[in-house]
């Protein structure tokens, strides 16, 4: 099954727009040749810099977030159509710190996910669990939950605009990465869970990105499982060198 691995960073709340410029003037060059789909996720305000300055490159760029509602009064929040006016291509949406510290539900994701694709915008739906609930054996039915709610009322003809992230919360920012075979166990349910909703062929044509202290160093362990076609990167998509190594992992 030839799925086009996709790498992405998430900057988080990171990065001035003089810091972006400095960053993709380095990525670039570093990233040029790569053979995976190469994508940064960056703040709002940074957005419109690093359109135009990956502009001609390989590299696409992502938003970190979306409103589900078209226009409004929602005080500090961005729409779908601003994005795609700036030209930004992907959205993250149910990142795992979205959940915990914004009170994103699975019901929210599944109103950005909704809008985001209307717009014409790539979904990046991040699922994952938490130390508590791996420990409690409850790692599969949580992502269940969240797969199927994240994919409720969404058409099938709208999968293959779609890449879902699992990113085991305890493994983010913590330096403590899933192992290959935690990371390809879960990701291979995921895409089971997705075939009951869509069926085999659909779901195996989904990208499915690991996410969580993934690095230079560990990469390509990660990568070599038959289910991980990418890969959600954090800290390591700061760095020039670091996140161009994970591209060209
Ligand atoms: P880290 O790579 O810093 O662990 O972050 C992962 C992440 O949350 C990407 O969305």
């Amino acid at each position: 099954m030839a799925r086009k691995p996709i790498i992405a960073g998430n900057w988080k709340m990171n990065n001035t727009i003089a810091e972006t410029k400095a960053l993709i003037e380095d990525l670039k060059p570093l990233v040029k040749d790569a053979k995976c789909d190469v994508v940064i996720c960056t703040p709002y305000t940074d957005l419109a810099t690093a359109v135009e300055l990956t502009k001609g490159s390989n590299i696409k760029v992502g938003a970190e977030n979306v409103h589900w509602a078209e226009k409004g009064a929602f005080t500090g929040e961005i729409s779908a159509k601003m994005l795609v006016e700036l030209g930004v291509e992907y959205v993250i949406i149910g990142h795992s710190e979205r959940r915990q510290y914004f009170g994103e539900t699975d019901a929210t994701v599944n109103a950005r996910t909704k809008a985001a694709l209307q717009a014409g915008l790539k979904p990046i739906i991040c699922v994952g669990e938490t130390l508590e609930q791996r420990e409690k054996n409850r790692t599969k039915s949580v992502v269940r939950k969240q797969i199927n709610g994240a994919f409720d009322g969404i058409d099938a003809d709208e999968l293959k605009n779609i890449v879902v992230a699992y990113e085991p919360v305890w493994a983010i920012g913590t330096g403590k990465t899933a192992t290959s075979e935690q990371a390809e166990e879960t990701i291979k349910n995921i895409r089971s869970m997705v075939a009951k909703l869509y069926g085999r062929k659909l779901a195996n044509k989904l990208r499915i990105q690991y996410g969580g202290s993934m690095n230079p160093k560990n990469v390509s362990e990660l990568m070599a499982q038959p289910n991980i076609d990418g890969g959600l990167i954090g800290g390591a998509s700061l760095k020039a060198v670091d996140f161009s190594q994970v591209v060209n992992y």
